[in-house]
């Protein structure tokens, strides 16, 4: 009873959580409050959260804003950026003469709002519902005295704008995060170009542009260079001038969605949303799009390869000047020597002669090159050699270049480029290996000569069987091969791969040991000059989700497309498998009905010339070594233009998956492909082709089926392929059936576009309950089915049962018709 621990700890538990309390669920840290420990306050509405965080495993902490909702801890404002604490229990965050202050361990202010306040008794600061933390004089002032929204971090938030004060000609920035562990302004930044163009840009160092997104048109609401913008359910942007100012700022169409808008540390601006279901951030866009056109992204004497697993390597001779960094993917201190230059050595004597040149070809030369009226590439290189700064020279049709600084920003090109130039990089004389002491040099000879007898003849060799066998030329963004070059590469068409409604396909392997497909194109009809023109539209889409037309050949009447090789080969194969075989995971399921909608969106809404695919089906749809899904065959059936209306005269398709508007006649539109995607999904939920499921011996088609579940709300995991035995997201399989009914609607203006698709697997958008389609609702009540529009149809009509409505029995005709 008696026992004075027990109080003392009693006691000490309570103020312990009376403490907690005090700031847990408040928004406000007033006059008399602070902010310390694991203390934090709320956003009224529960969204937000402020308080002390650490950023991955760094040991560092930060007074931060994130999401109280999201489940991996994402900052999305920084107080202290530069400043971090390393103790949160003595720290302090508190209303200070009437500025919100951070003090460390040792009193001493770290971090401050800054503001010369007038009134400081009554200043408190509230954490709003928007993520924008708000300091004002007394809880009920309206207007704000300091606010985080004016003082982004590397995130812009809904509602935040990003300011370009036409008085001074200042723009706000968003600067990215040093790495993903240290919030201190990196080298990339945003703003609102200062020269008045309405348009953003990024700039490396705060100084150097690398990517604009081109004048914002009002009109269409999408800045020129940014057209996928287009396609953007998701944010409202909206600009606002006038002669002190002009700002963008954007809302979200659905307030429900979680998504930011970041200057990434990659460089990059990157829009995501937050998906509940995989509880992941989702990727919207980014730009610029390709990793290696950021400025300098490898940092001085590193060099950017794009595809290339880090993006970034140091030159030859030079290693990461911080491992730690380098490891984090922050590649921004680059690289230093492995030695020395002879020149910085002994700077007294000429030896500088004696540092060598590495050669590097089919670069992207790095910036600041300076001109040399030199007449040869030993005058060049000697000329490079008499200065100690000399890094670099450059010989080729445009002159003698040497640089004197850093080498920065430079690319290797892959080998099927041939906008590359050669750069010769000094390096210190002992890294290259013949030329270190006399006995190794007769050896080092001895060996090199054979070496080099050996490489010559293997050179030979190997440049004979490259001219005899495969010798593409480069036309446009393809490969134009000879017969006889894919004759060798797929052993004269032994190993056929498949085959499609256009013709045989067959595996082939090009000299770089890179896998094709090789699709030889049976029938076409087209003359030379626009069977060429339309395979180089072709060749210009490109997308993830879409399988890359590498090539083609075209002699007379031998017409074949040249595609990268899909190790894992069509969804069909997957999930129509036989029983011993593993069935593809719902997750996996779920990314390839999510690859696939995002890949036939590319098509509908995002190239130049709209391209409906029109025979969408699980054959068509290819698997990549990790299972993401790419589309096959698109802008083979007909290319036509954006206004949809042009009426395709021939029928092409499967039967299955074919929009019903296909048999009737009317124009086809994009909304063609929808509904076959959506009898797609169908098959990818239940594991089995729609028609000729068999139950209690009768034939079921499985869309009905899930119309009626889906509309009485019964048990969705029932409609689930057999042998995912239930495992898999109740929300997701829901979500799909639903989608899936919408998207094989009767009335085509009734089903989503693919862009809508997307955004509702994504969980962007909701989706409500659909309508069963008509053509499906004629047999809701019947359980023994026809199969309306199914491969089989013409064999199944036998069994359809006399008290099928009118509609139905037409429908019948017409396929028969159709069929025959
Ligand atoms: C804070 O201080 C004010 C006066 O300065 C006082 O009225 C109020 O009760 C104090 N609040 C707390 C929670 O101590
Ligand atoms: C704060 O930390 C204490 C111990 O350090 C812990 O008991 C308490 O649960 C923490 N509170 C929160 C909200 O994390
Ligand atoms: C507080 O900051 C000052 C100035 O940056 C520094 O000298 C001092 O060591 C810090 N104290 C603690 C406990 O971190
Ligand atoms: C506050 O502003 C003054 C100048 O206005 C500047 O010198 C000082 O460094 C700033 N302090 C902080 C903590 O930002
Ligand atoms: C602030 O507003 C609330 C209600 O809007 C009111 O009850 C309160 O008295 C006001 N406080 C002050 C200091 O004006
Ligand atoms: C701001 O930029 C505009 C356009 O470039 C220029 O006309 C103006 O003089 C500049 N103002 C200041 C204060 O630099
Ligand atoms: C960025 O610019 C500053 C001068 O504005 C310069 O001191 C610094 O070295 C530059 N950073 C890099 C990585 O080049
Ligand atoms: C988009 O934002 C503008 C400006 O804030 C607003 O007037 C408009 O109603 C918004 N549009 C939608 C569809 O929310
Ligand atoms: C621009 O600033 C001036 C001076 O501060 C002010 O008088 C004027 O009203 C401002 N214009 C607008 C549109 O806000
Ligand atoms: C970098 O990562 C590699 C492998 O991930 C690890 O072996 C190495 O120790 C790391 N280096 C540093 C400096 O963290
Ligand atoms: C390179 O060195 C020369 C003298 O050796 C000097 O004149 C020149 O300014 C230096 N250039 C740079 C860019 O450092």
């Amino acid at each position: 009873m008696g026992n004075p621990w027990l109080k003392l700890t009693v006691l000490l538990v309570m103020w312990f959580s009376l403490g907690c309390q005090l700031s847990l669920g408040a928004d406000t840290i007033s006059a008399n409050q602070s902010l310390s420990g694991n203390q934090t306050i709320v956003s009224s509405g529960g969204h937000f959260v402020l308080g002390f965080f650490t950023p991955g495993k760094s040991s560092n902490y930060y007074i931060g804003i994130w999401y109280r909702k999201v489940s991996e801890q994402t900052p999305v404002w920084v107080a202290n950026r530069e400043t971090p604490v390393r103790d949160i229990y003595s720290s302090e965050l508190k209303i200070s003469d009437g500025n919100l202050v951070l003090f460390n361990g040792s009193q001493i202010a770290i971090w401050s709002t800054n503001i010369s306040s007038t009134s400081s008794g009554s200043v408190v600061a509230v954490l709003e519902d928007s993520g924008n933390l708000v300091l004002r004089d007394g809880p009920n002032s309206s207007a704000p005295l300091w606010q985080s929204l004016d003082h982004p971090t590397h995130t812009w938030l809904p509602g935040g704008k990003l300011m370009l004060n036409k008085r001074t000609n200042q723009s706000q920035l968003l600067t990215s995060w040093k790495n993903s562990e240290d919030p201190a302004p990196g080298l990339f930044s945003l703003e609102l170009d200062p020269s008045g163009t309405n348009s953003y840009i990024i700039l490396w160092n705060r100084t150097r542009r690398y990517w604009t997104s081109g004048a914002w048109d009002p009109q269409s609401k999408i800045f020129s260079l940014v057209p996928e913008m287009r396609l953007n359910y998701i944010y409202n942007f909206s600009f606002y001038s006038d002669e002190n100012q002009s700002y963008f700022t954007y809302s979200l169409y659905n307030p429900e969605t979680i998504s930011r808008f970041i200057m990434d540390y990659s460089g990059q601006i990157k829009q995501l949303s937050w998906l509940e279901s995989s509880q992941q951030w989702n990727l919207f866009w980014s730009q610029p799009r390709q990793q290696c056109q950021v400025y300098a992204f490898c940092g001085a004497f590193g060099s950017c390869t794009e595809g290339g697993l880090p993006f970034c390597s140091c030159l030859r001779g030079f290693v990461p000047k911080s491992n730690v960094n380098w490891n984090l993917s922050d590649f921004s201190d680059g690289c230093e020597r492995t030695t020395r230059l002879q020149c910085e050595e002994d700077p007294g004597l000429a030896t500088g002669k004696t540092d060598k040149f590495q050669e590097s070809p089919n670069v992207k030369l790095p910036q600041n090159a300076r001109s040399m009226s030199v007449g040869s590439i030993s005058e060049c290189e000697s000329t490079c050699l008499e200065y100690c700064n000399c890094t670099a020279y450059a010989y080729d049709s445009d002159g003698c270049r040497i640089w004197m600084t850093e080498l920065l920003d430079l690319q290797q090109y892959s080998e099927d480029t041939s906008d590359g130039k050669t750069i010769y990089i000094r390096l210190a004389a002992s890294e290259f290996p013949s030329s270190s002491n006399n006995n190794r040099i007769i050896i080092g000879a001895v060996a090199g000569s054979v070496g080099l007898i050996l490489c010559l003849v293997i050179f030979a060799v190997f440049r004979w069987r490259r001219q005899r066998m495969i010798n593409p030329k480069v036309e446009g963004s393809l490969l134009a091969f000879g017969y006889r070059d894919l004759q060798n590469a797929t052993k004269n068409f032994s190993e056929k791969l498949g085959e499609g409604g256009f013709g045989f396909v067959f595996k082939g392997t090009l000299l770089d040991s890179s896998i094709i497909a090789v699709k030889q194109l049976k029938s076409i009809s087209q003359g030379e000059k626009q069977f060429r023109s339309e395979v180089s539209t072709i060749g210009m889409v490109q997308h993830v989700n879409l399988v890359r037309l590498r090539g083609f050949c075209s002699e007379g009447m031998r017409k074949l497309l040249v595609y990268d090789y899909m190790p894992n080969g069509s969804l069909d194969a997957h999930l129509f498998q036989q029983e011993n075989s593993e069935a593809l995971a719902w997750k996996t399921r779920y990314q390839i009905a999510l690859g696939t909608a995002r890949g036939l969106t590319y098509l509908h809404e995002k190239c130049r010339d709209c391209i409906i695919h029109c025979d969408i089906k699980p054959e068509n749809i290819l698997l990549d070594a990790e299972f993401c899904s790419k589309v096959a065959d698109f802008g083979l059936a007909k290319l036509i233009g954006r206004d949809f209306s042009r009426v395709l005269t021939t029928m092409r398709g499967t039967r299955g998956y074919l929009a019903p508007e296909w048999i009737s006649g009317v124009a086809v539109t994009a909304k063609a492909d929808v509904y076959s995607y959506g009898m797609m999904l169908f098959e990818i939920v239940s594991g089995r082709r729609n028609s000729g499921q068999h139950e209690d011996g009768k034939v079921r088609f499985f869309p009905t089926s899930v119309a009626r579940v889906i509309t009485q709300d019964g048990d969705v995991l029932s409609l689930l392929d057999t042998q995912l035995n239930g495992d898999a997201p109740v929300e997701e399989v829901s979500r799909i059936c639903k989608v899936a009914c919408w998207c094989i609607q009767d009335d085509e203006t009734q089903r989503p576009s693919m862009g809508q698709v997307v955004q509702i697997l994504e969980g962007v958008l909701d989706v409500n309950v659909p309508p069963v389609p008509r053509s499906l609702n004629v047999f809701a009540d019947n359980s023994e089915h026809i199969i309306f529009f199914t491969e089989s149809s013409a064999s199944q009509s036998s069994q359809t049962r006399s008290n099928t409505s009118n509609v139905s029995s037409q429908a019948k005709s017409n396929t028969s018709s159709m069929s025959s």
